[in-house]
């Protein structure tokens, strides 16, 4: 099973895509990919989300296509039978941990403190996402625990942006930044596609 780090090949930003349709999920993970994007993150939030994933990457073959917000194992079923390529968590549980363990596929479960960090590096992982990033300590957690879980990076999400992100990749245990940022809700409803993109691509730049 591939690294989450491995899968991402230096791409720095997770971006999310949030889909109240397949439709608008579809056209959201076009705008990332017009800004050179390989991997996206669905968050399994609405009655369409599992849908879109599925569509997304049937319109898209060369994207690499994750599911979020896998708050339990059965969730986790449900993204694995939609073929998700990888998998990302915001929280743990042991049995969360040893569904993800087996999976087959690269998963960065969400710890927010370091017994989470604790029962993650037991459950054989050494790549978490820090969840939610800015409340749960941000650059300063980061930096304090480096010297501890020395062999674990991250992938902060909750609360990055378009003027923090550079300050949180610049810390060498962060693999890659996730949020909403580059997908406003406002910009969805509006249509607005080439917000999203120059988002993405302000992100990666
Ligand atoms: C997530 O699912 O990781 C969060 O919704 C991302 O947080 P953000 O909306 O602050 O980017």
């Amino acid at each position: 099973m591939k690294l989450f780090s491995e899968m991402m090949a230096g791409q720095t930003l997770l971006p999310i895509i949030q889909a109240d349709s397949v439709a608008q999920g579809v056209a959201i993970a076009g705008a990332m990919a017009e800004a050179g994007l390989k991997v996206v993150e669905v968050v399994l939030r609405s009655d369409a989300s599992l849908k879109a994933l599925t569509a997304i990457k049937q319109q898209y073959p060369e994207l690499i296509v994750g599911a979020g917000t896998v708050l339990d194992t059965e969730i986790l079923a449900q993204a694995l039978d939609a073929k998700a390529d990888y998998i990302v968590t915001p929280c743990v549980t042991p049995d969360l941990l040893a569904a993800l363990a087996s999976s087959g596929v690269p998963a960065i479960p969400g710890v927010a403190n370091c017994a989470d960090i604790a029962l993650a590096r037991d459950a054989g992982f050494r790549e978490v996402k820090l969840f939610p990033a800015s409340l749960a300590g941000g650059i300063p957690f980061l930096k304090a625990v480096s010297s501890v879980f020395r062999d674990i990076s991250f992938c902060p999400t909750g609360g990055i942006n378009a003027d923090n992100c550079g300050d949180f990749l610049a810390l060498p245990n962060v693999i890659a930044v996730g949020g909403t940022w580059v997908a406003k809700k406002d910009w969805v409803e509006a249509e607005n596609w080439q917000a999203i993109t120059d988002a993405c691509r302000d992100a990666i730049g």
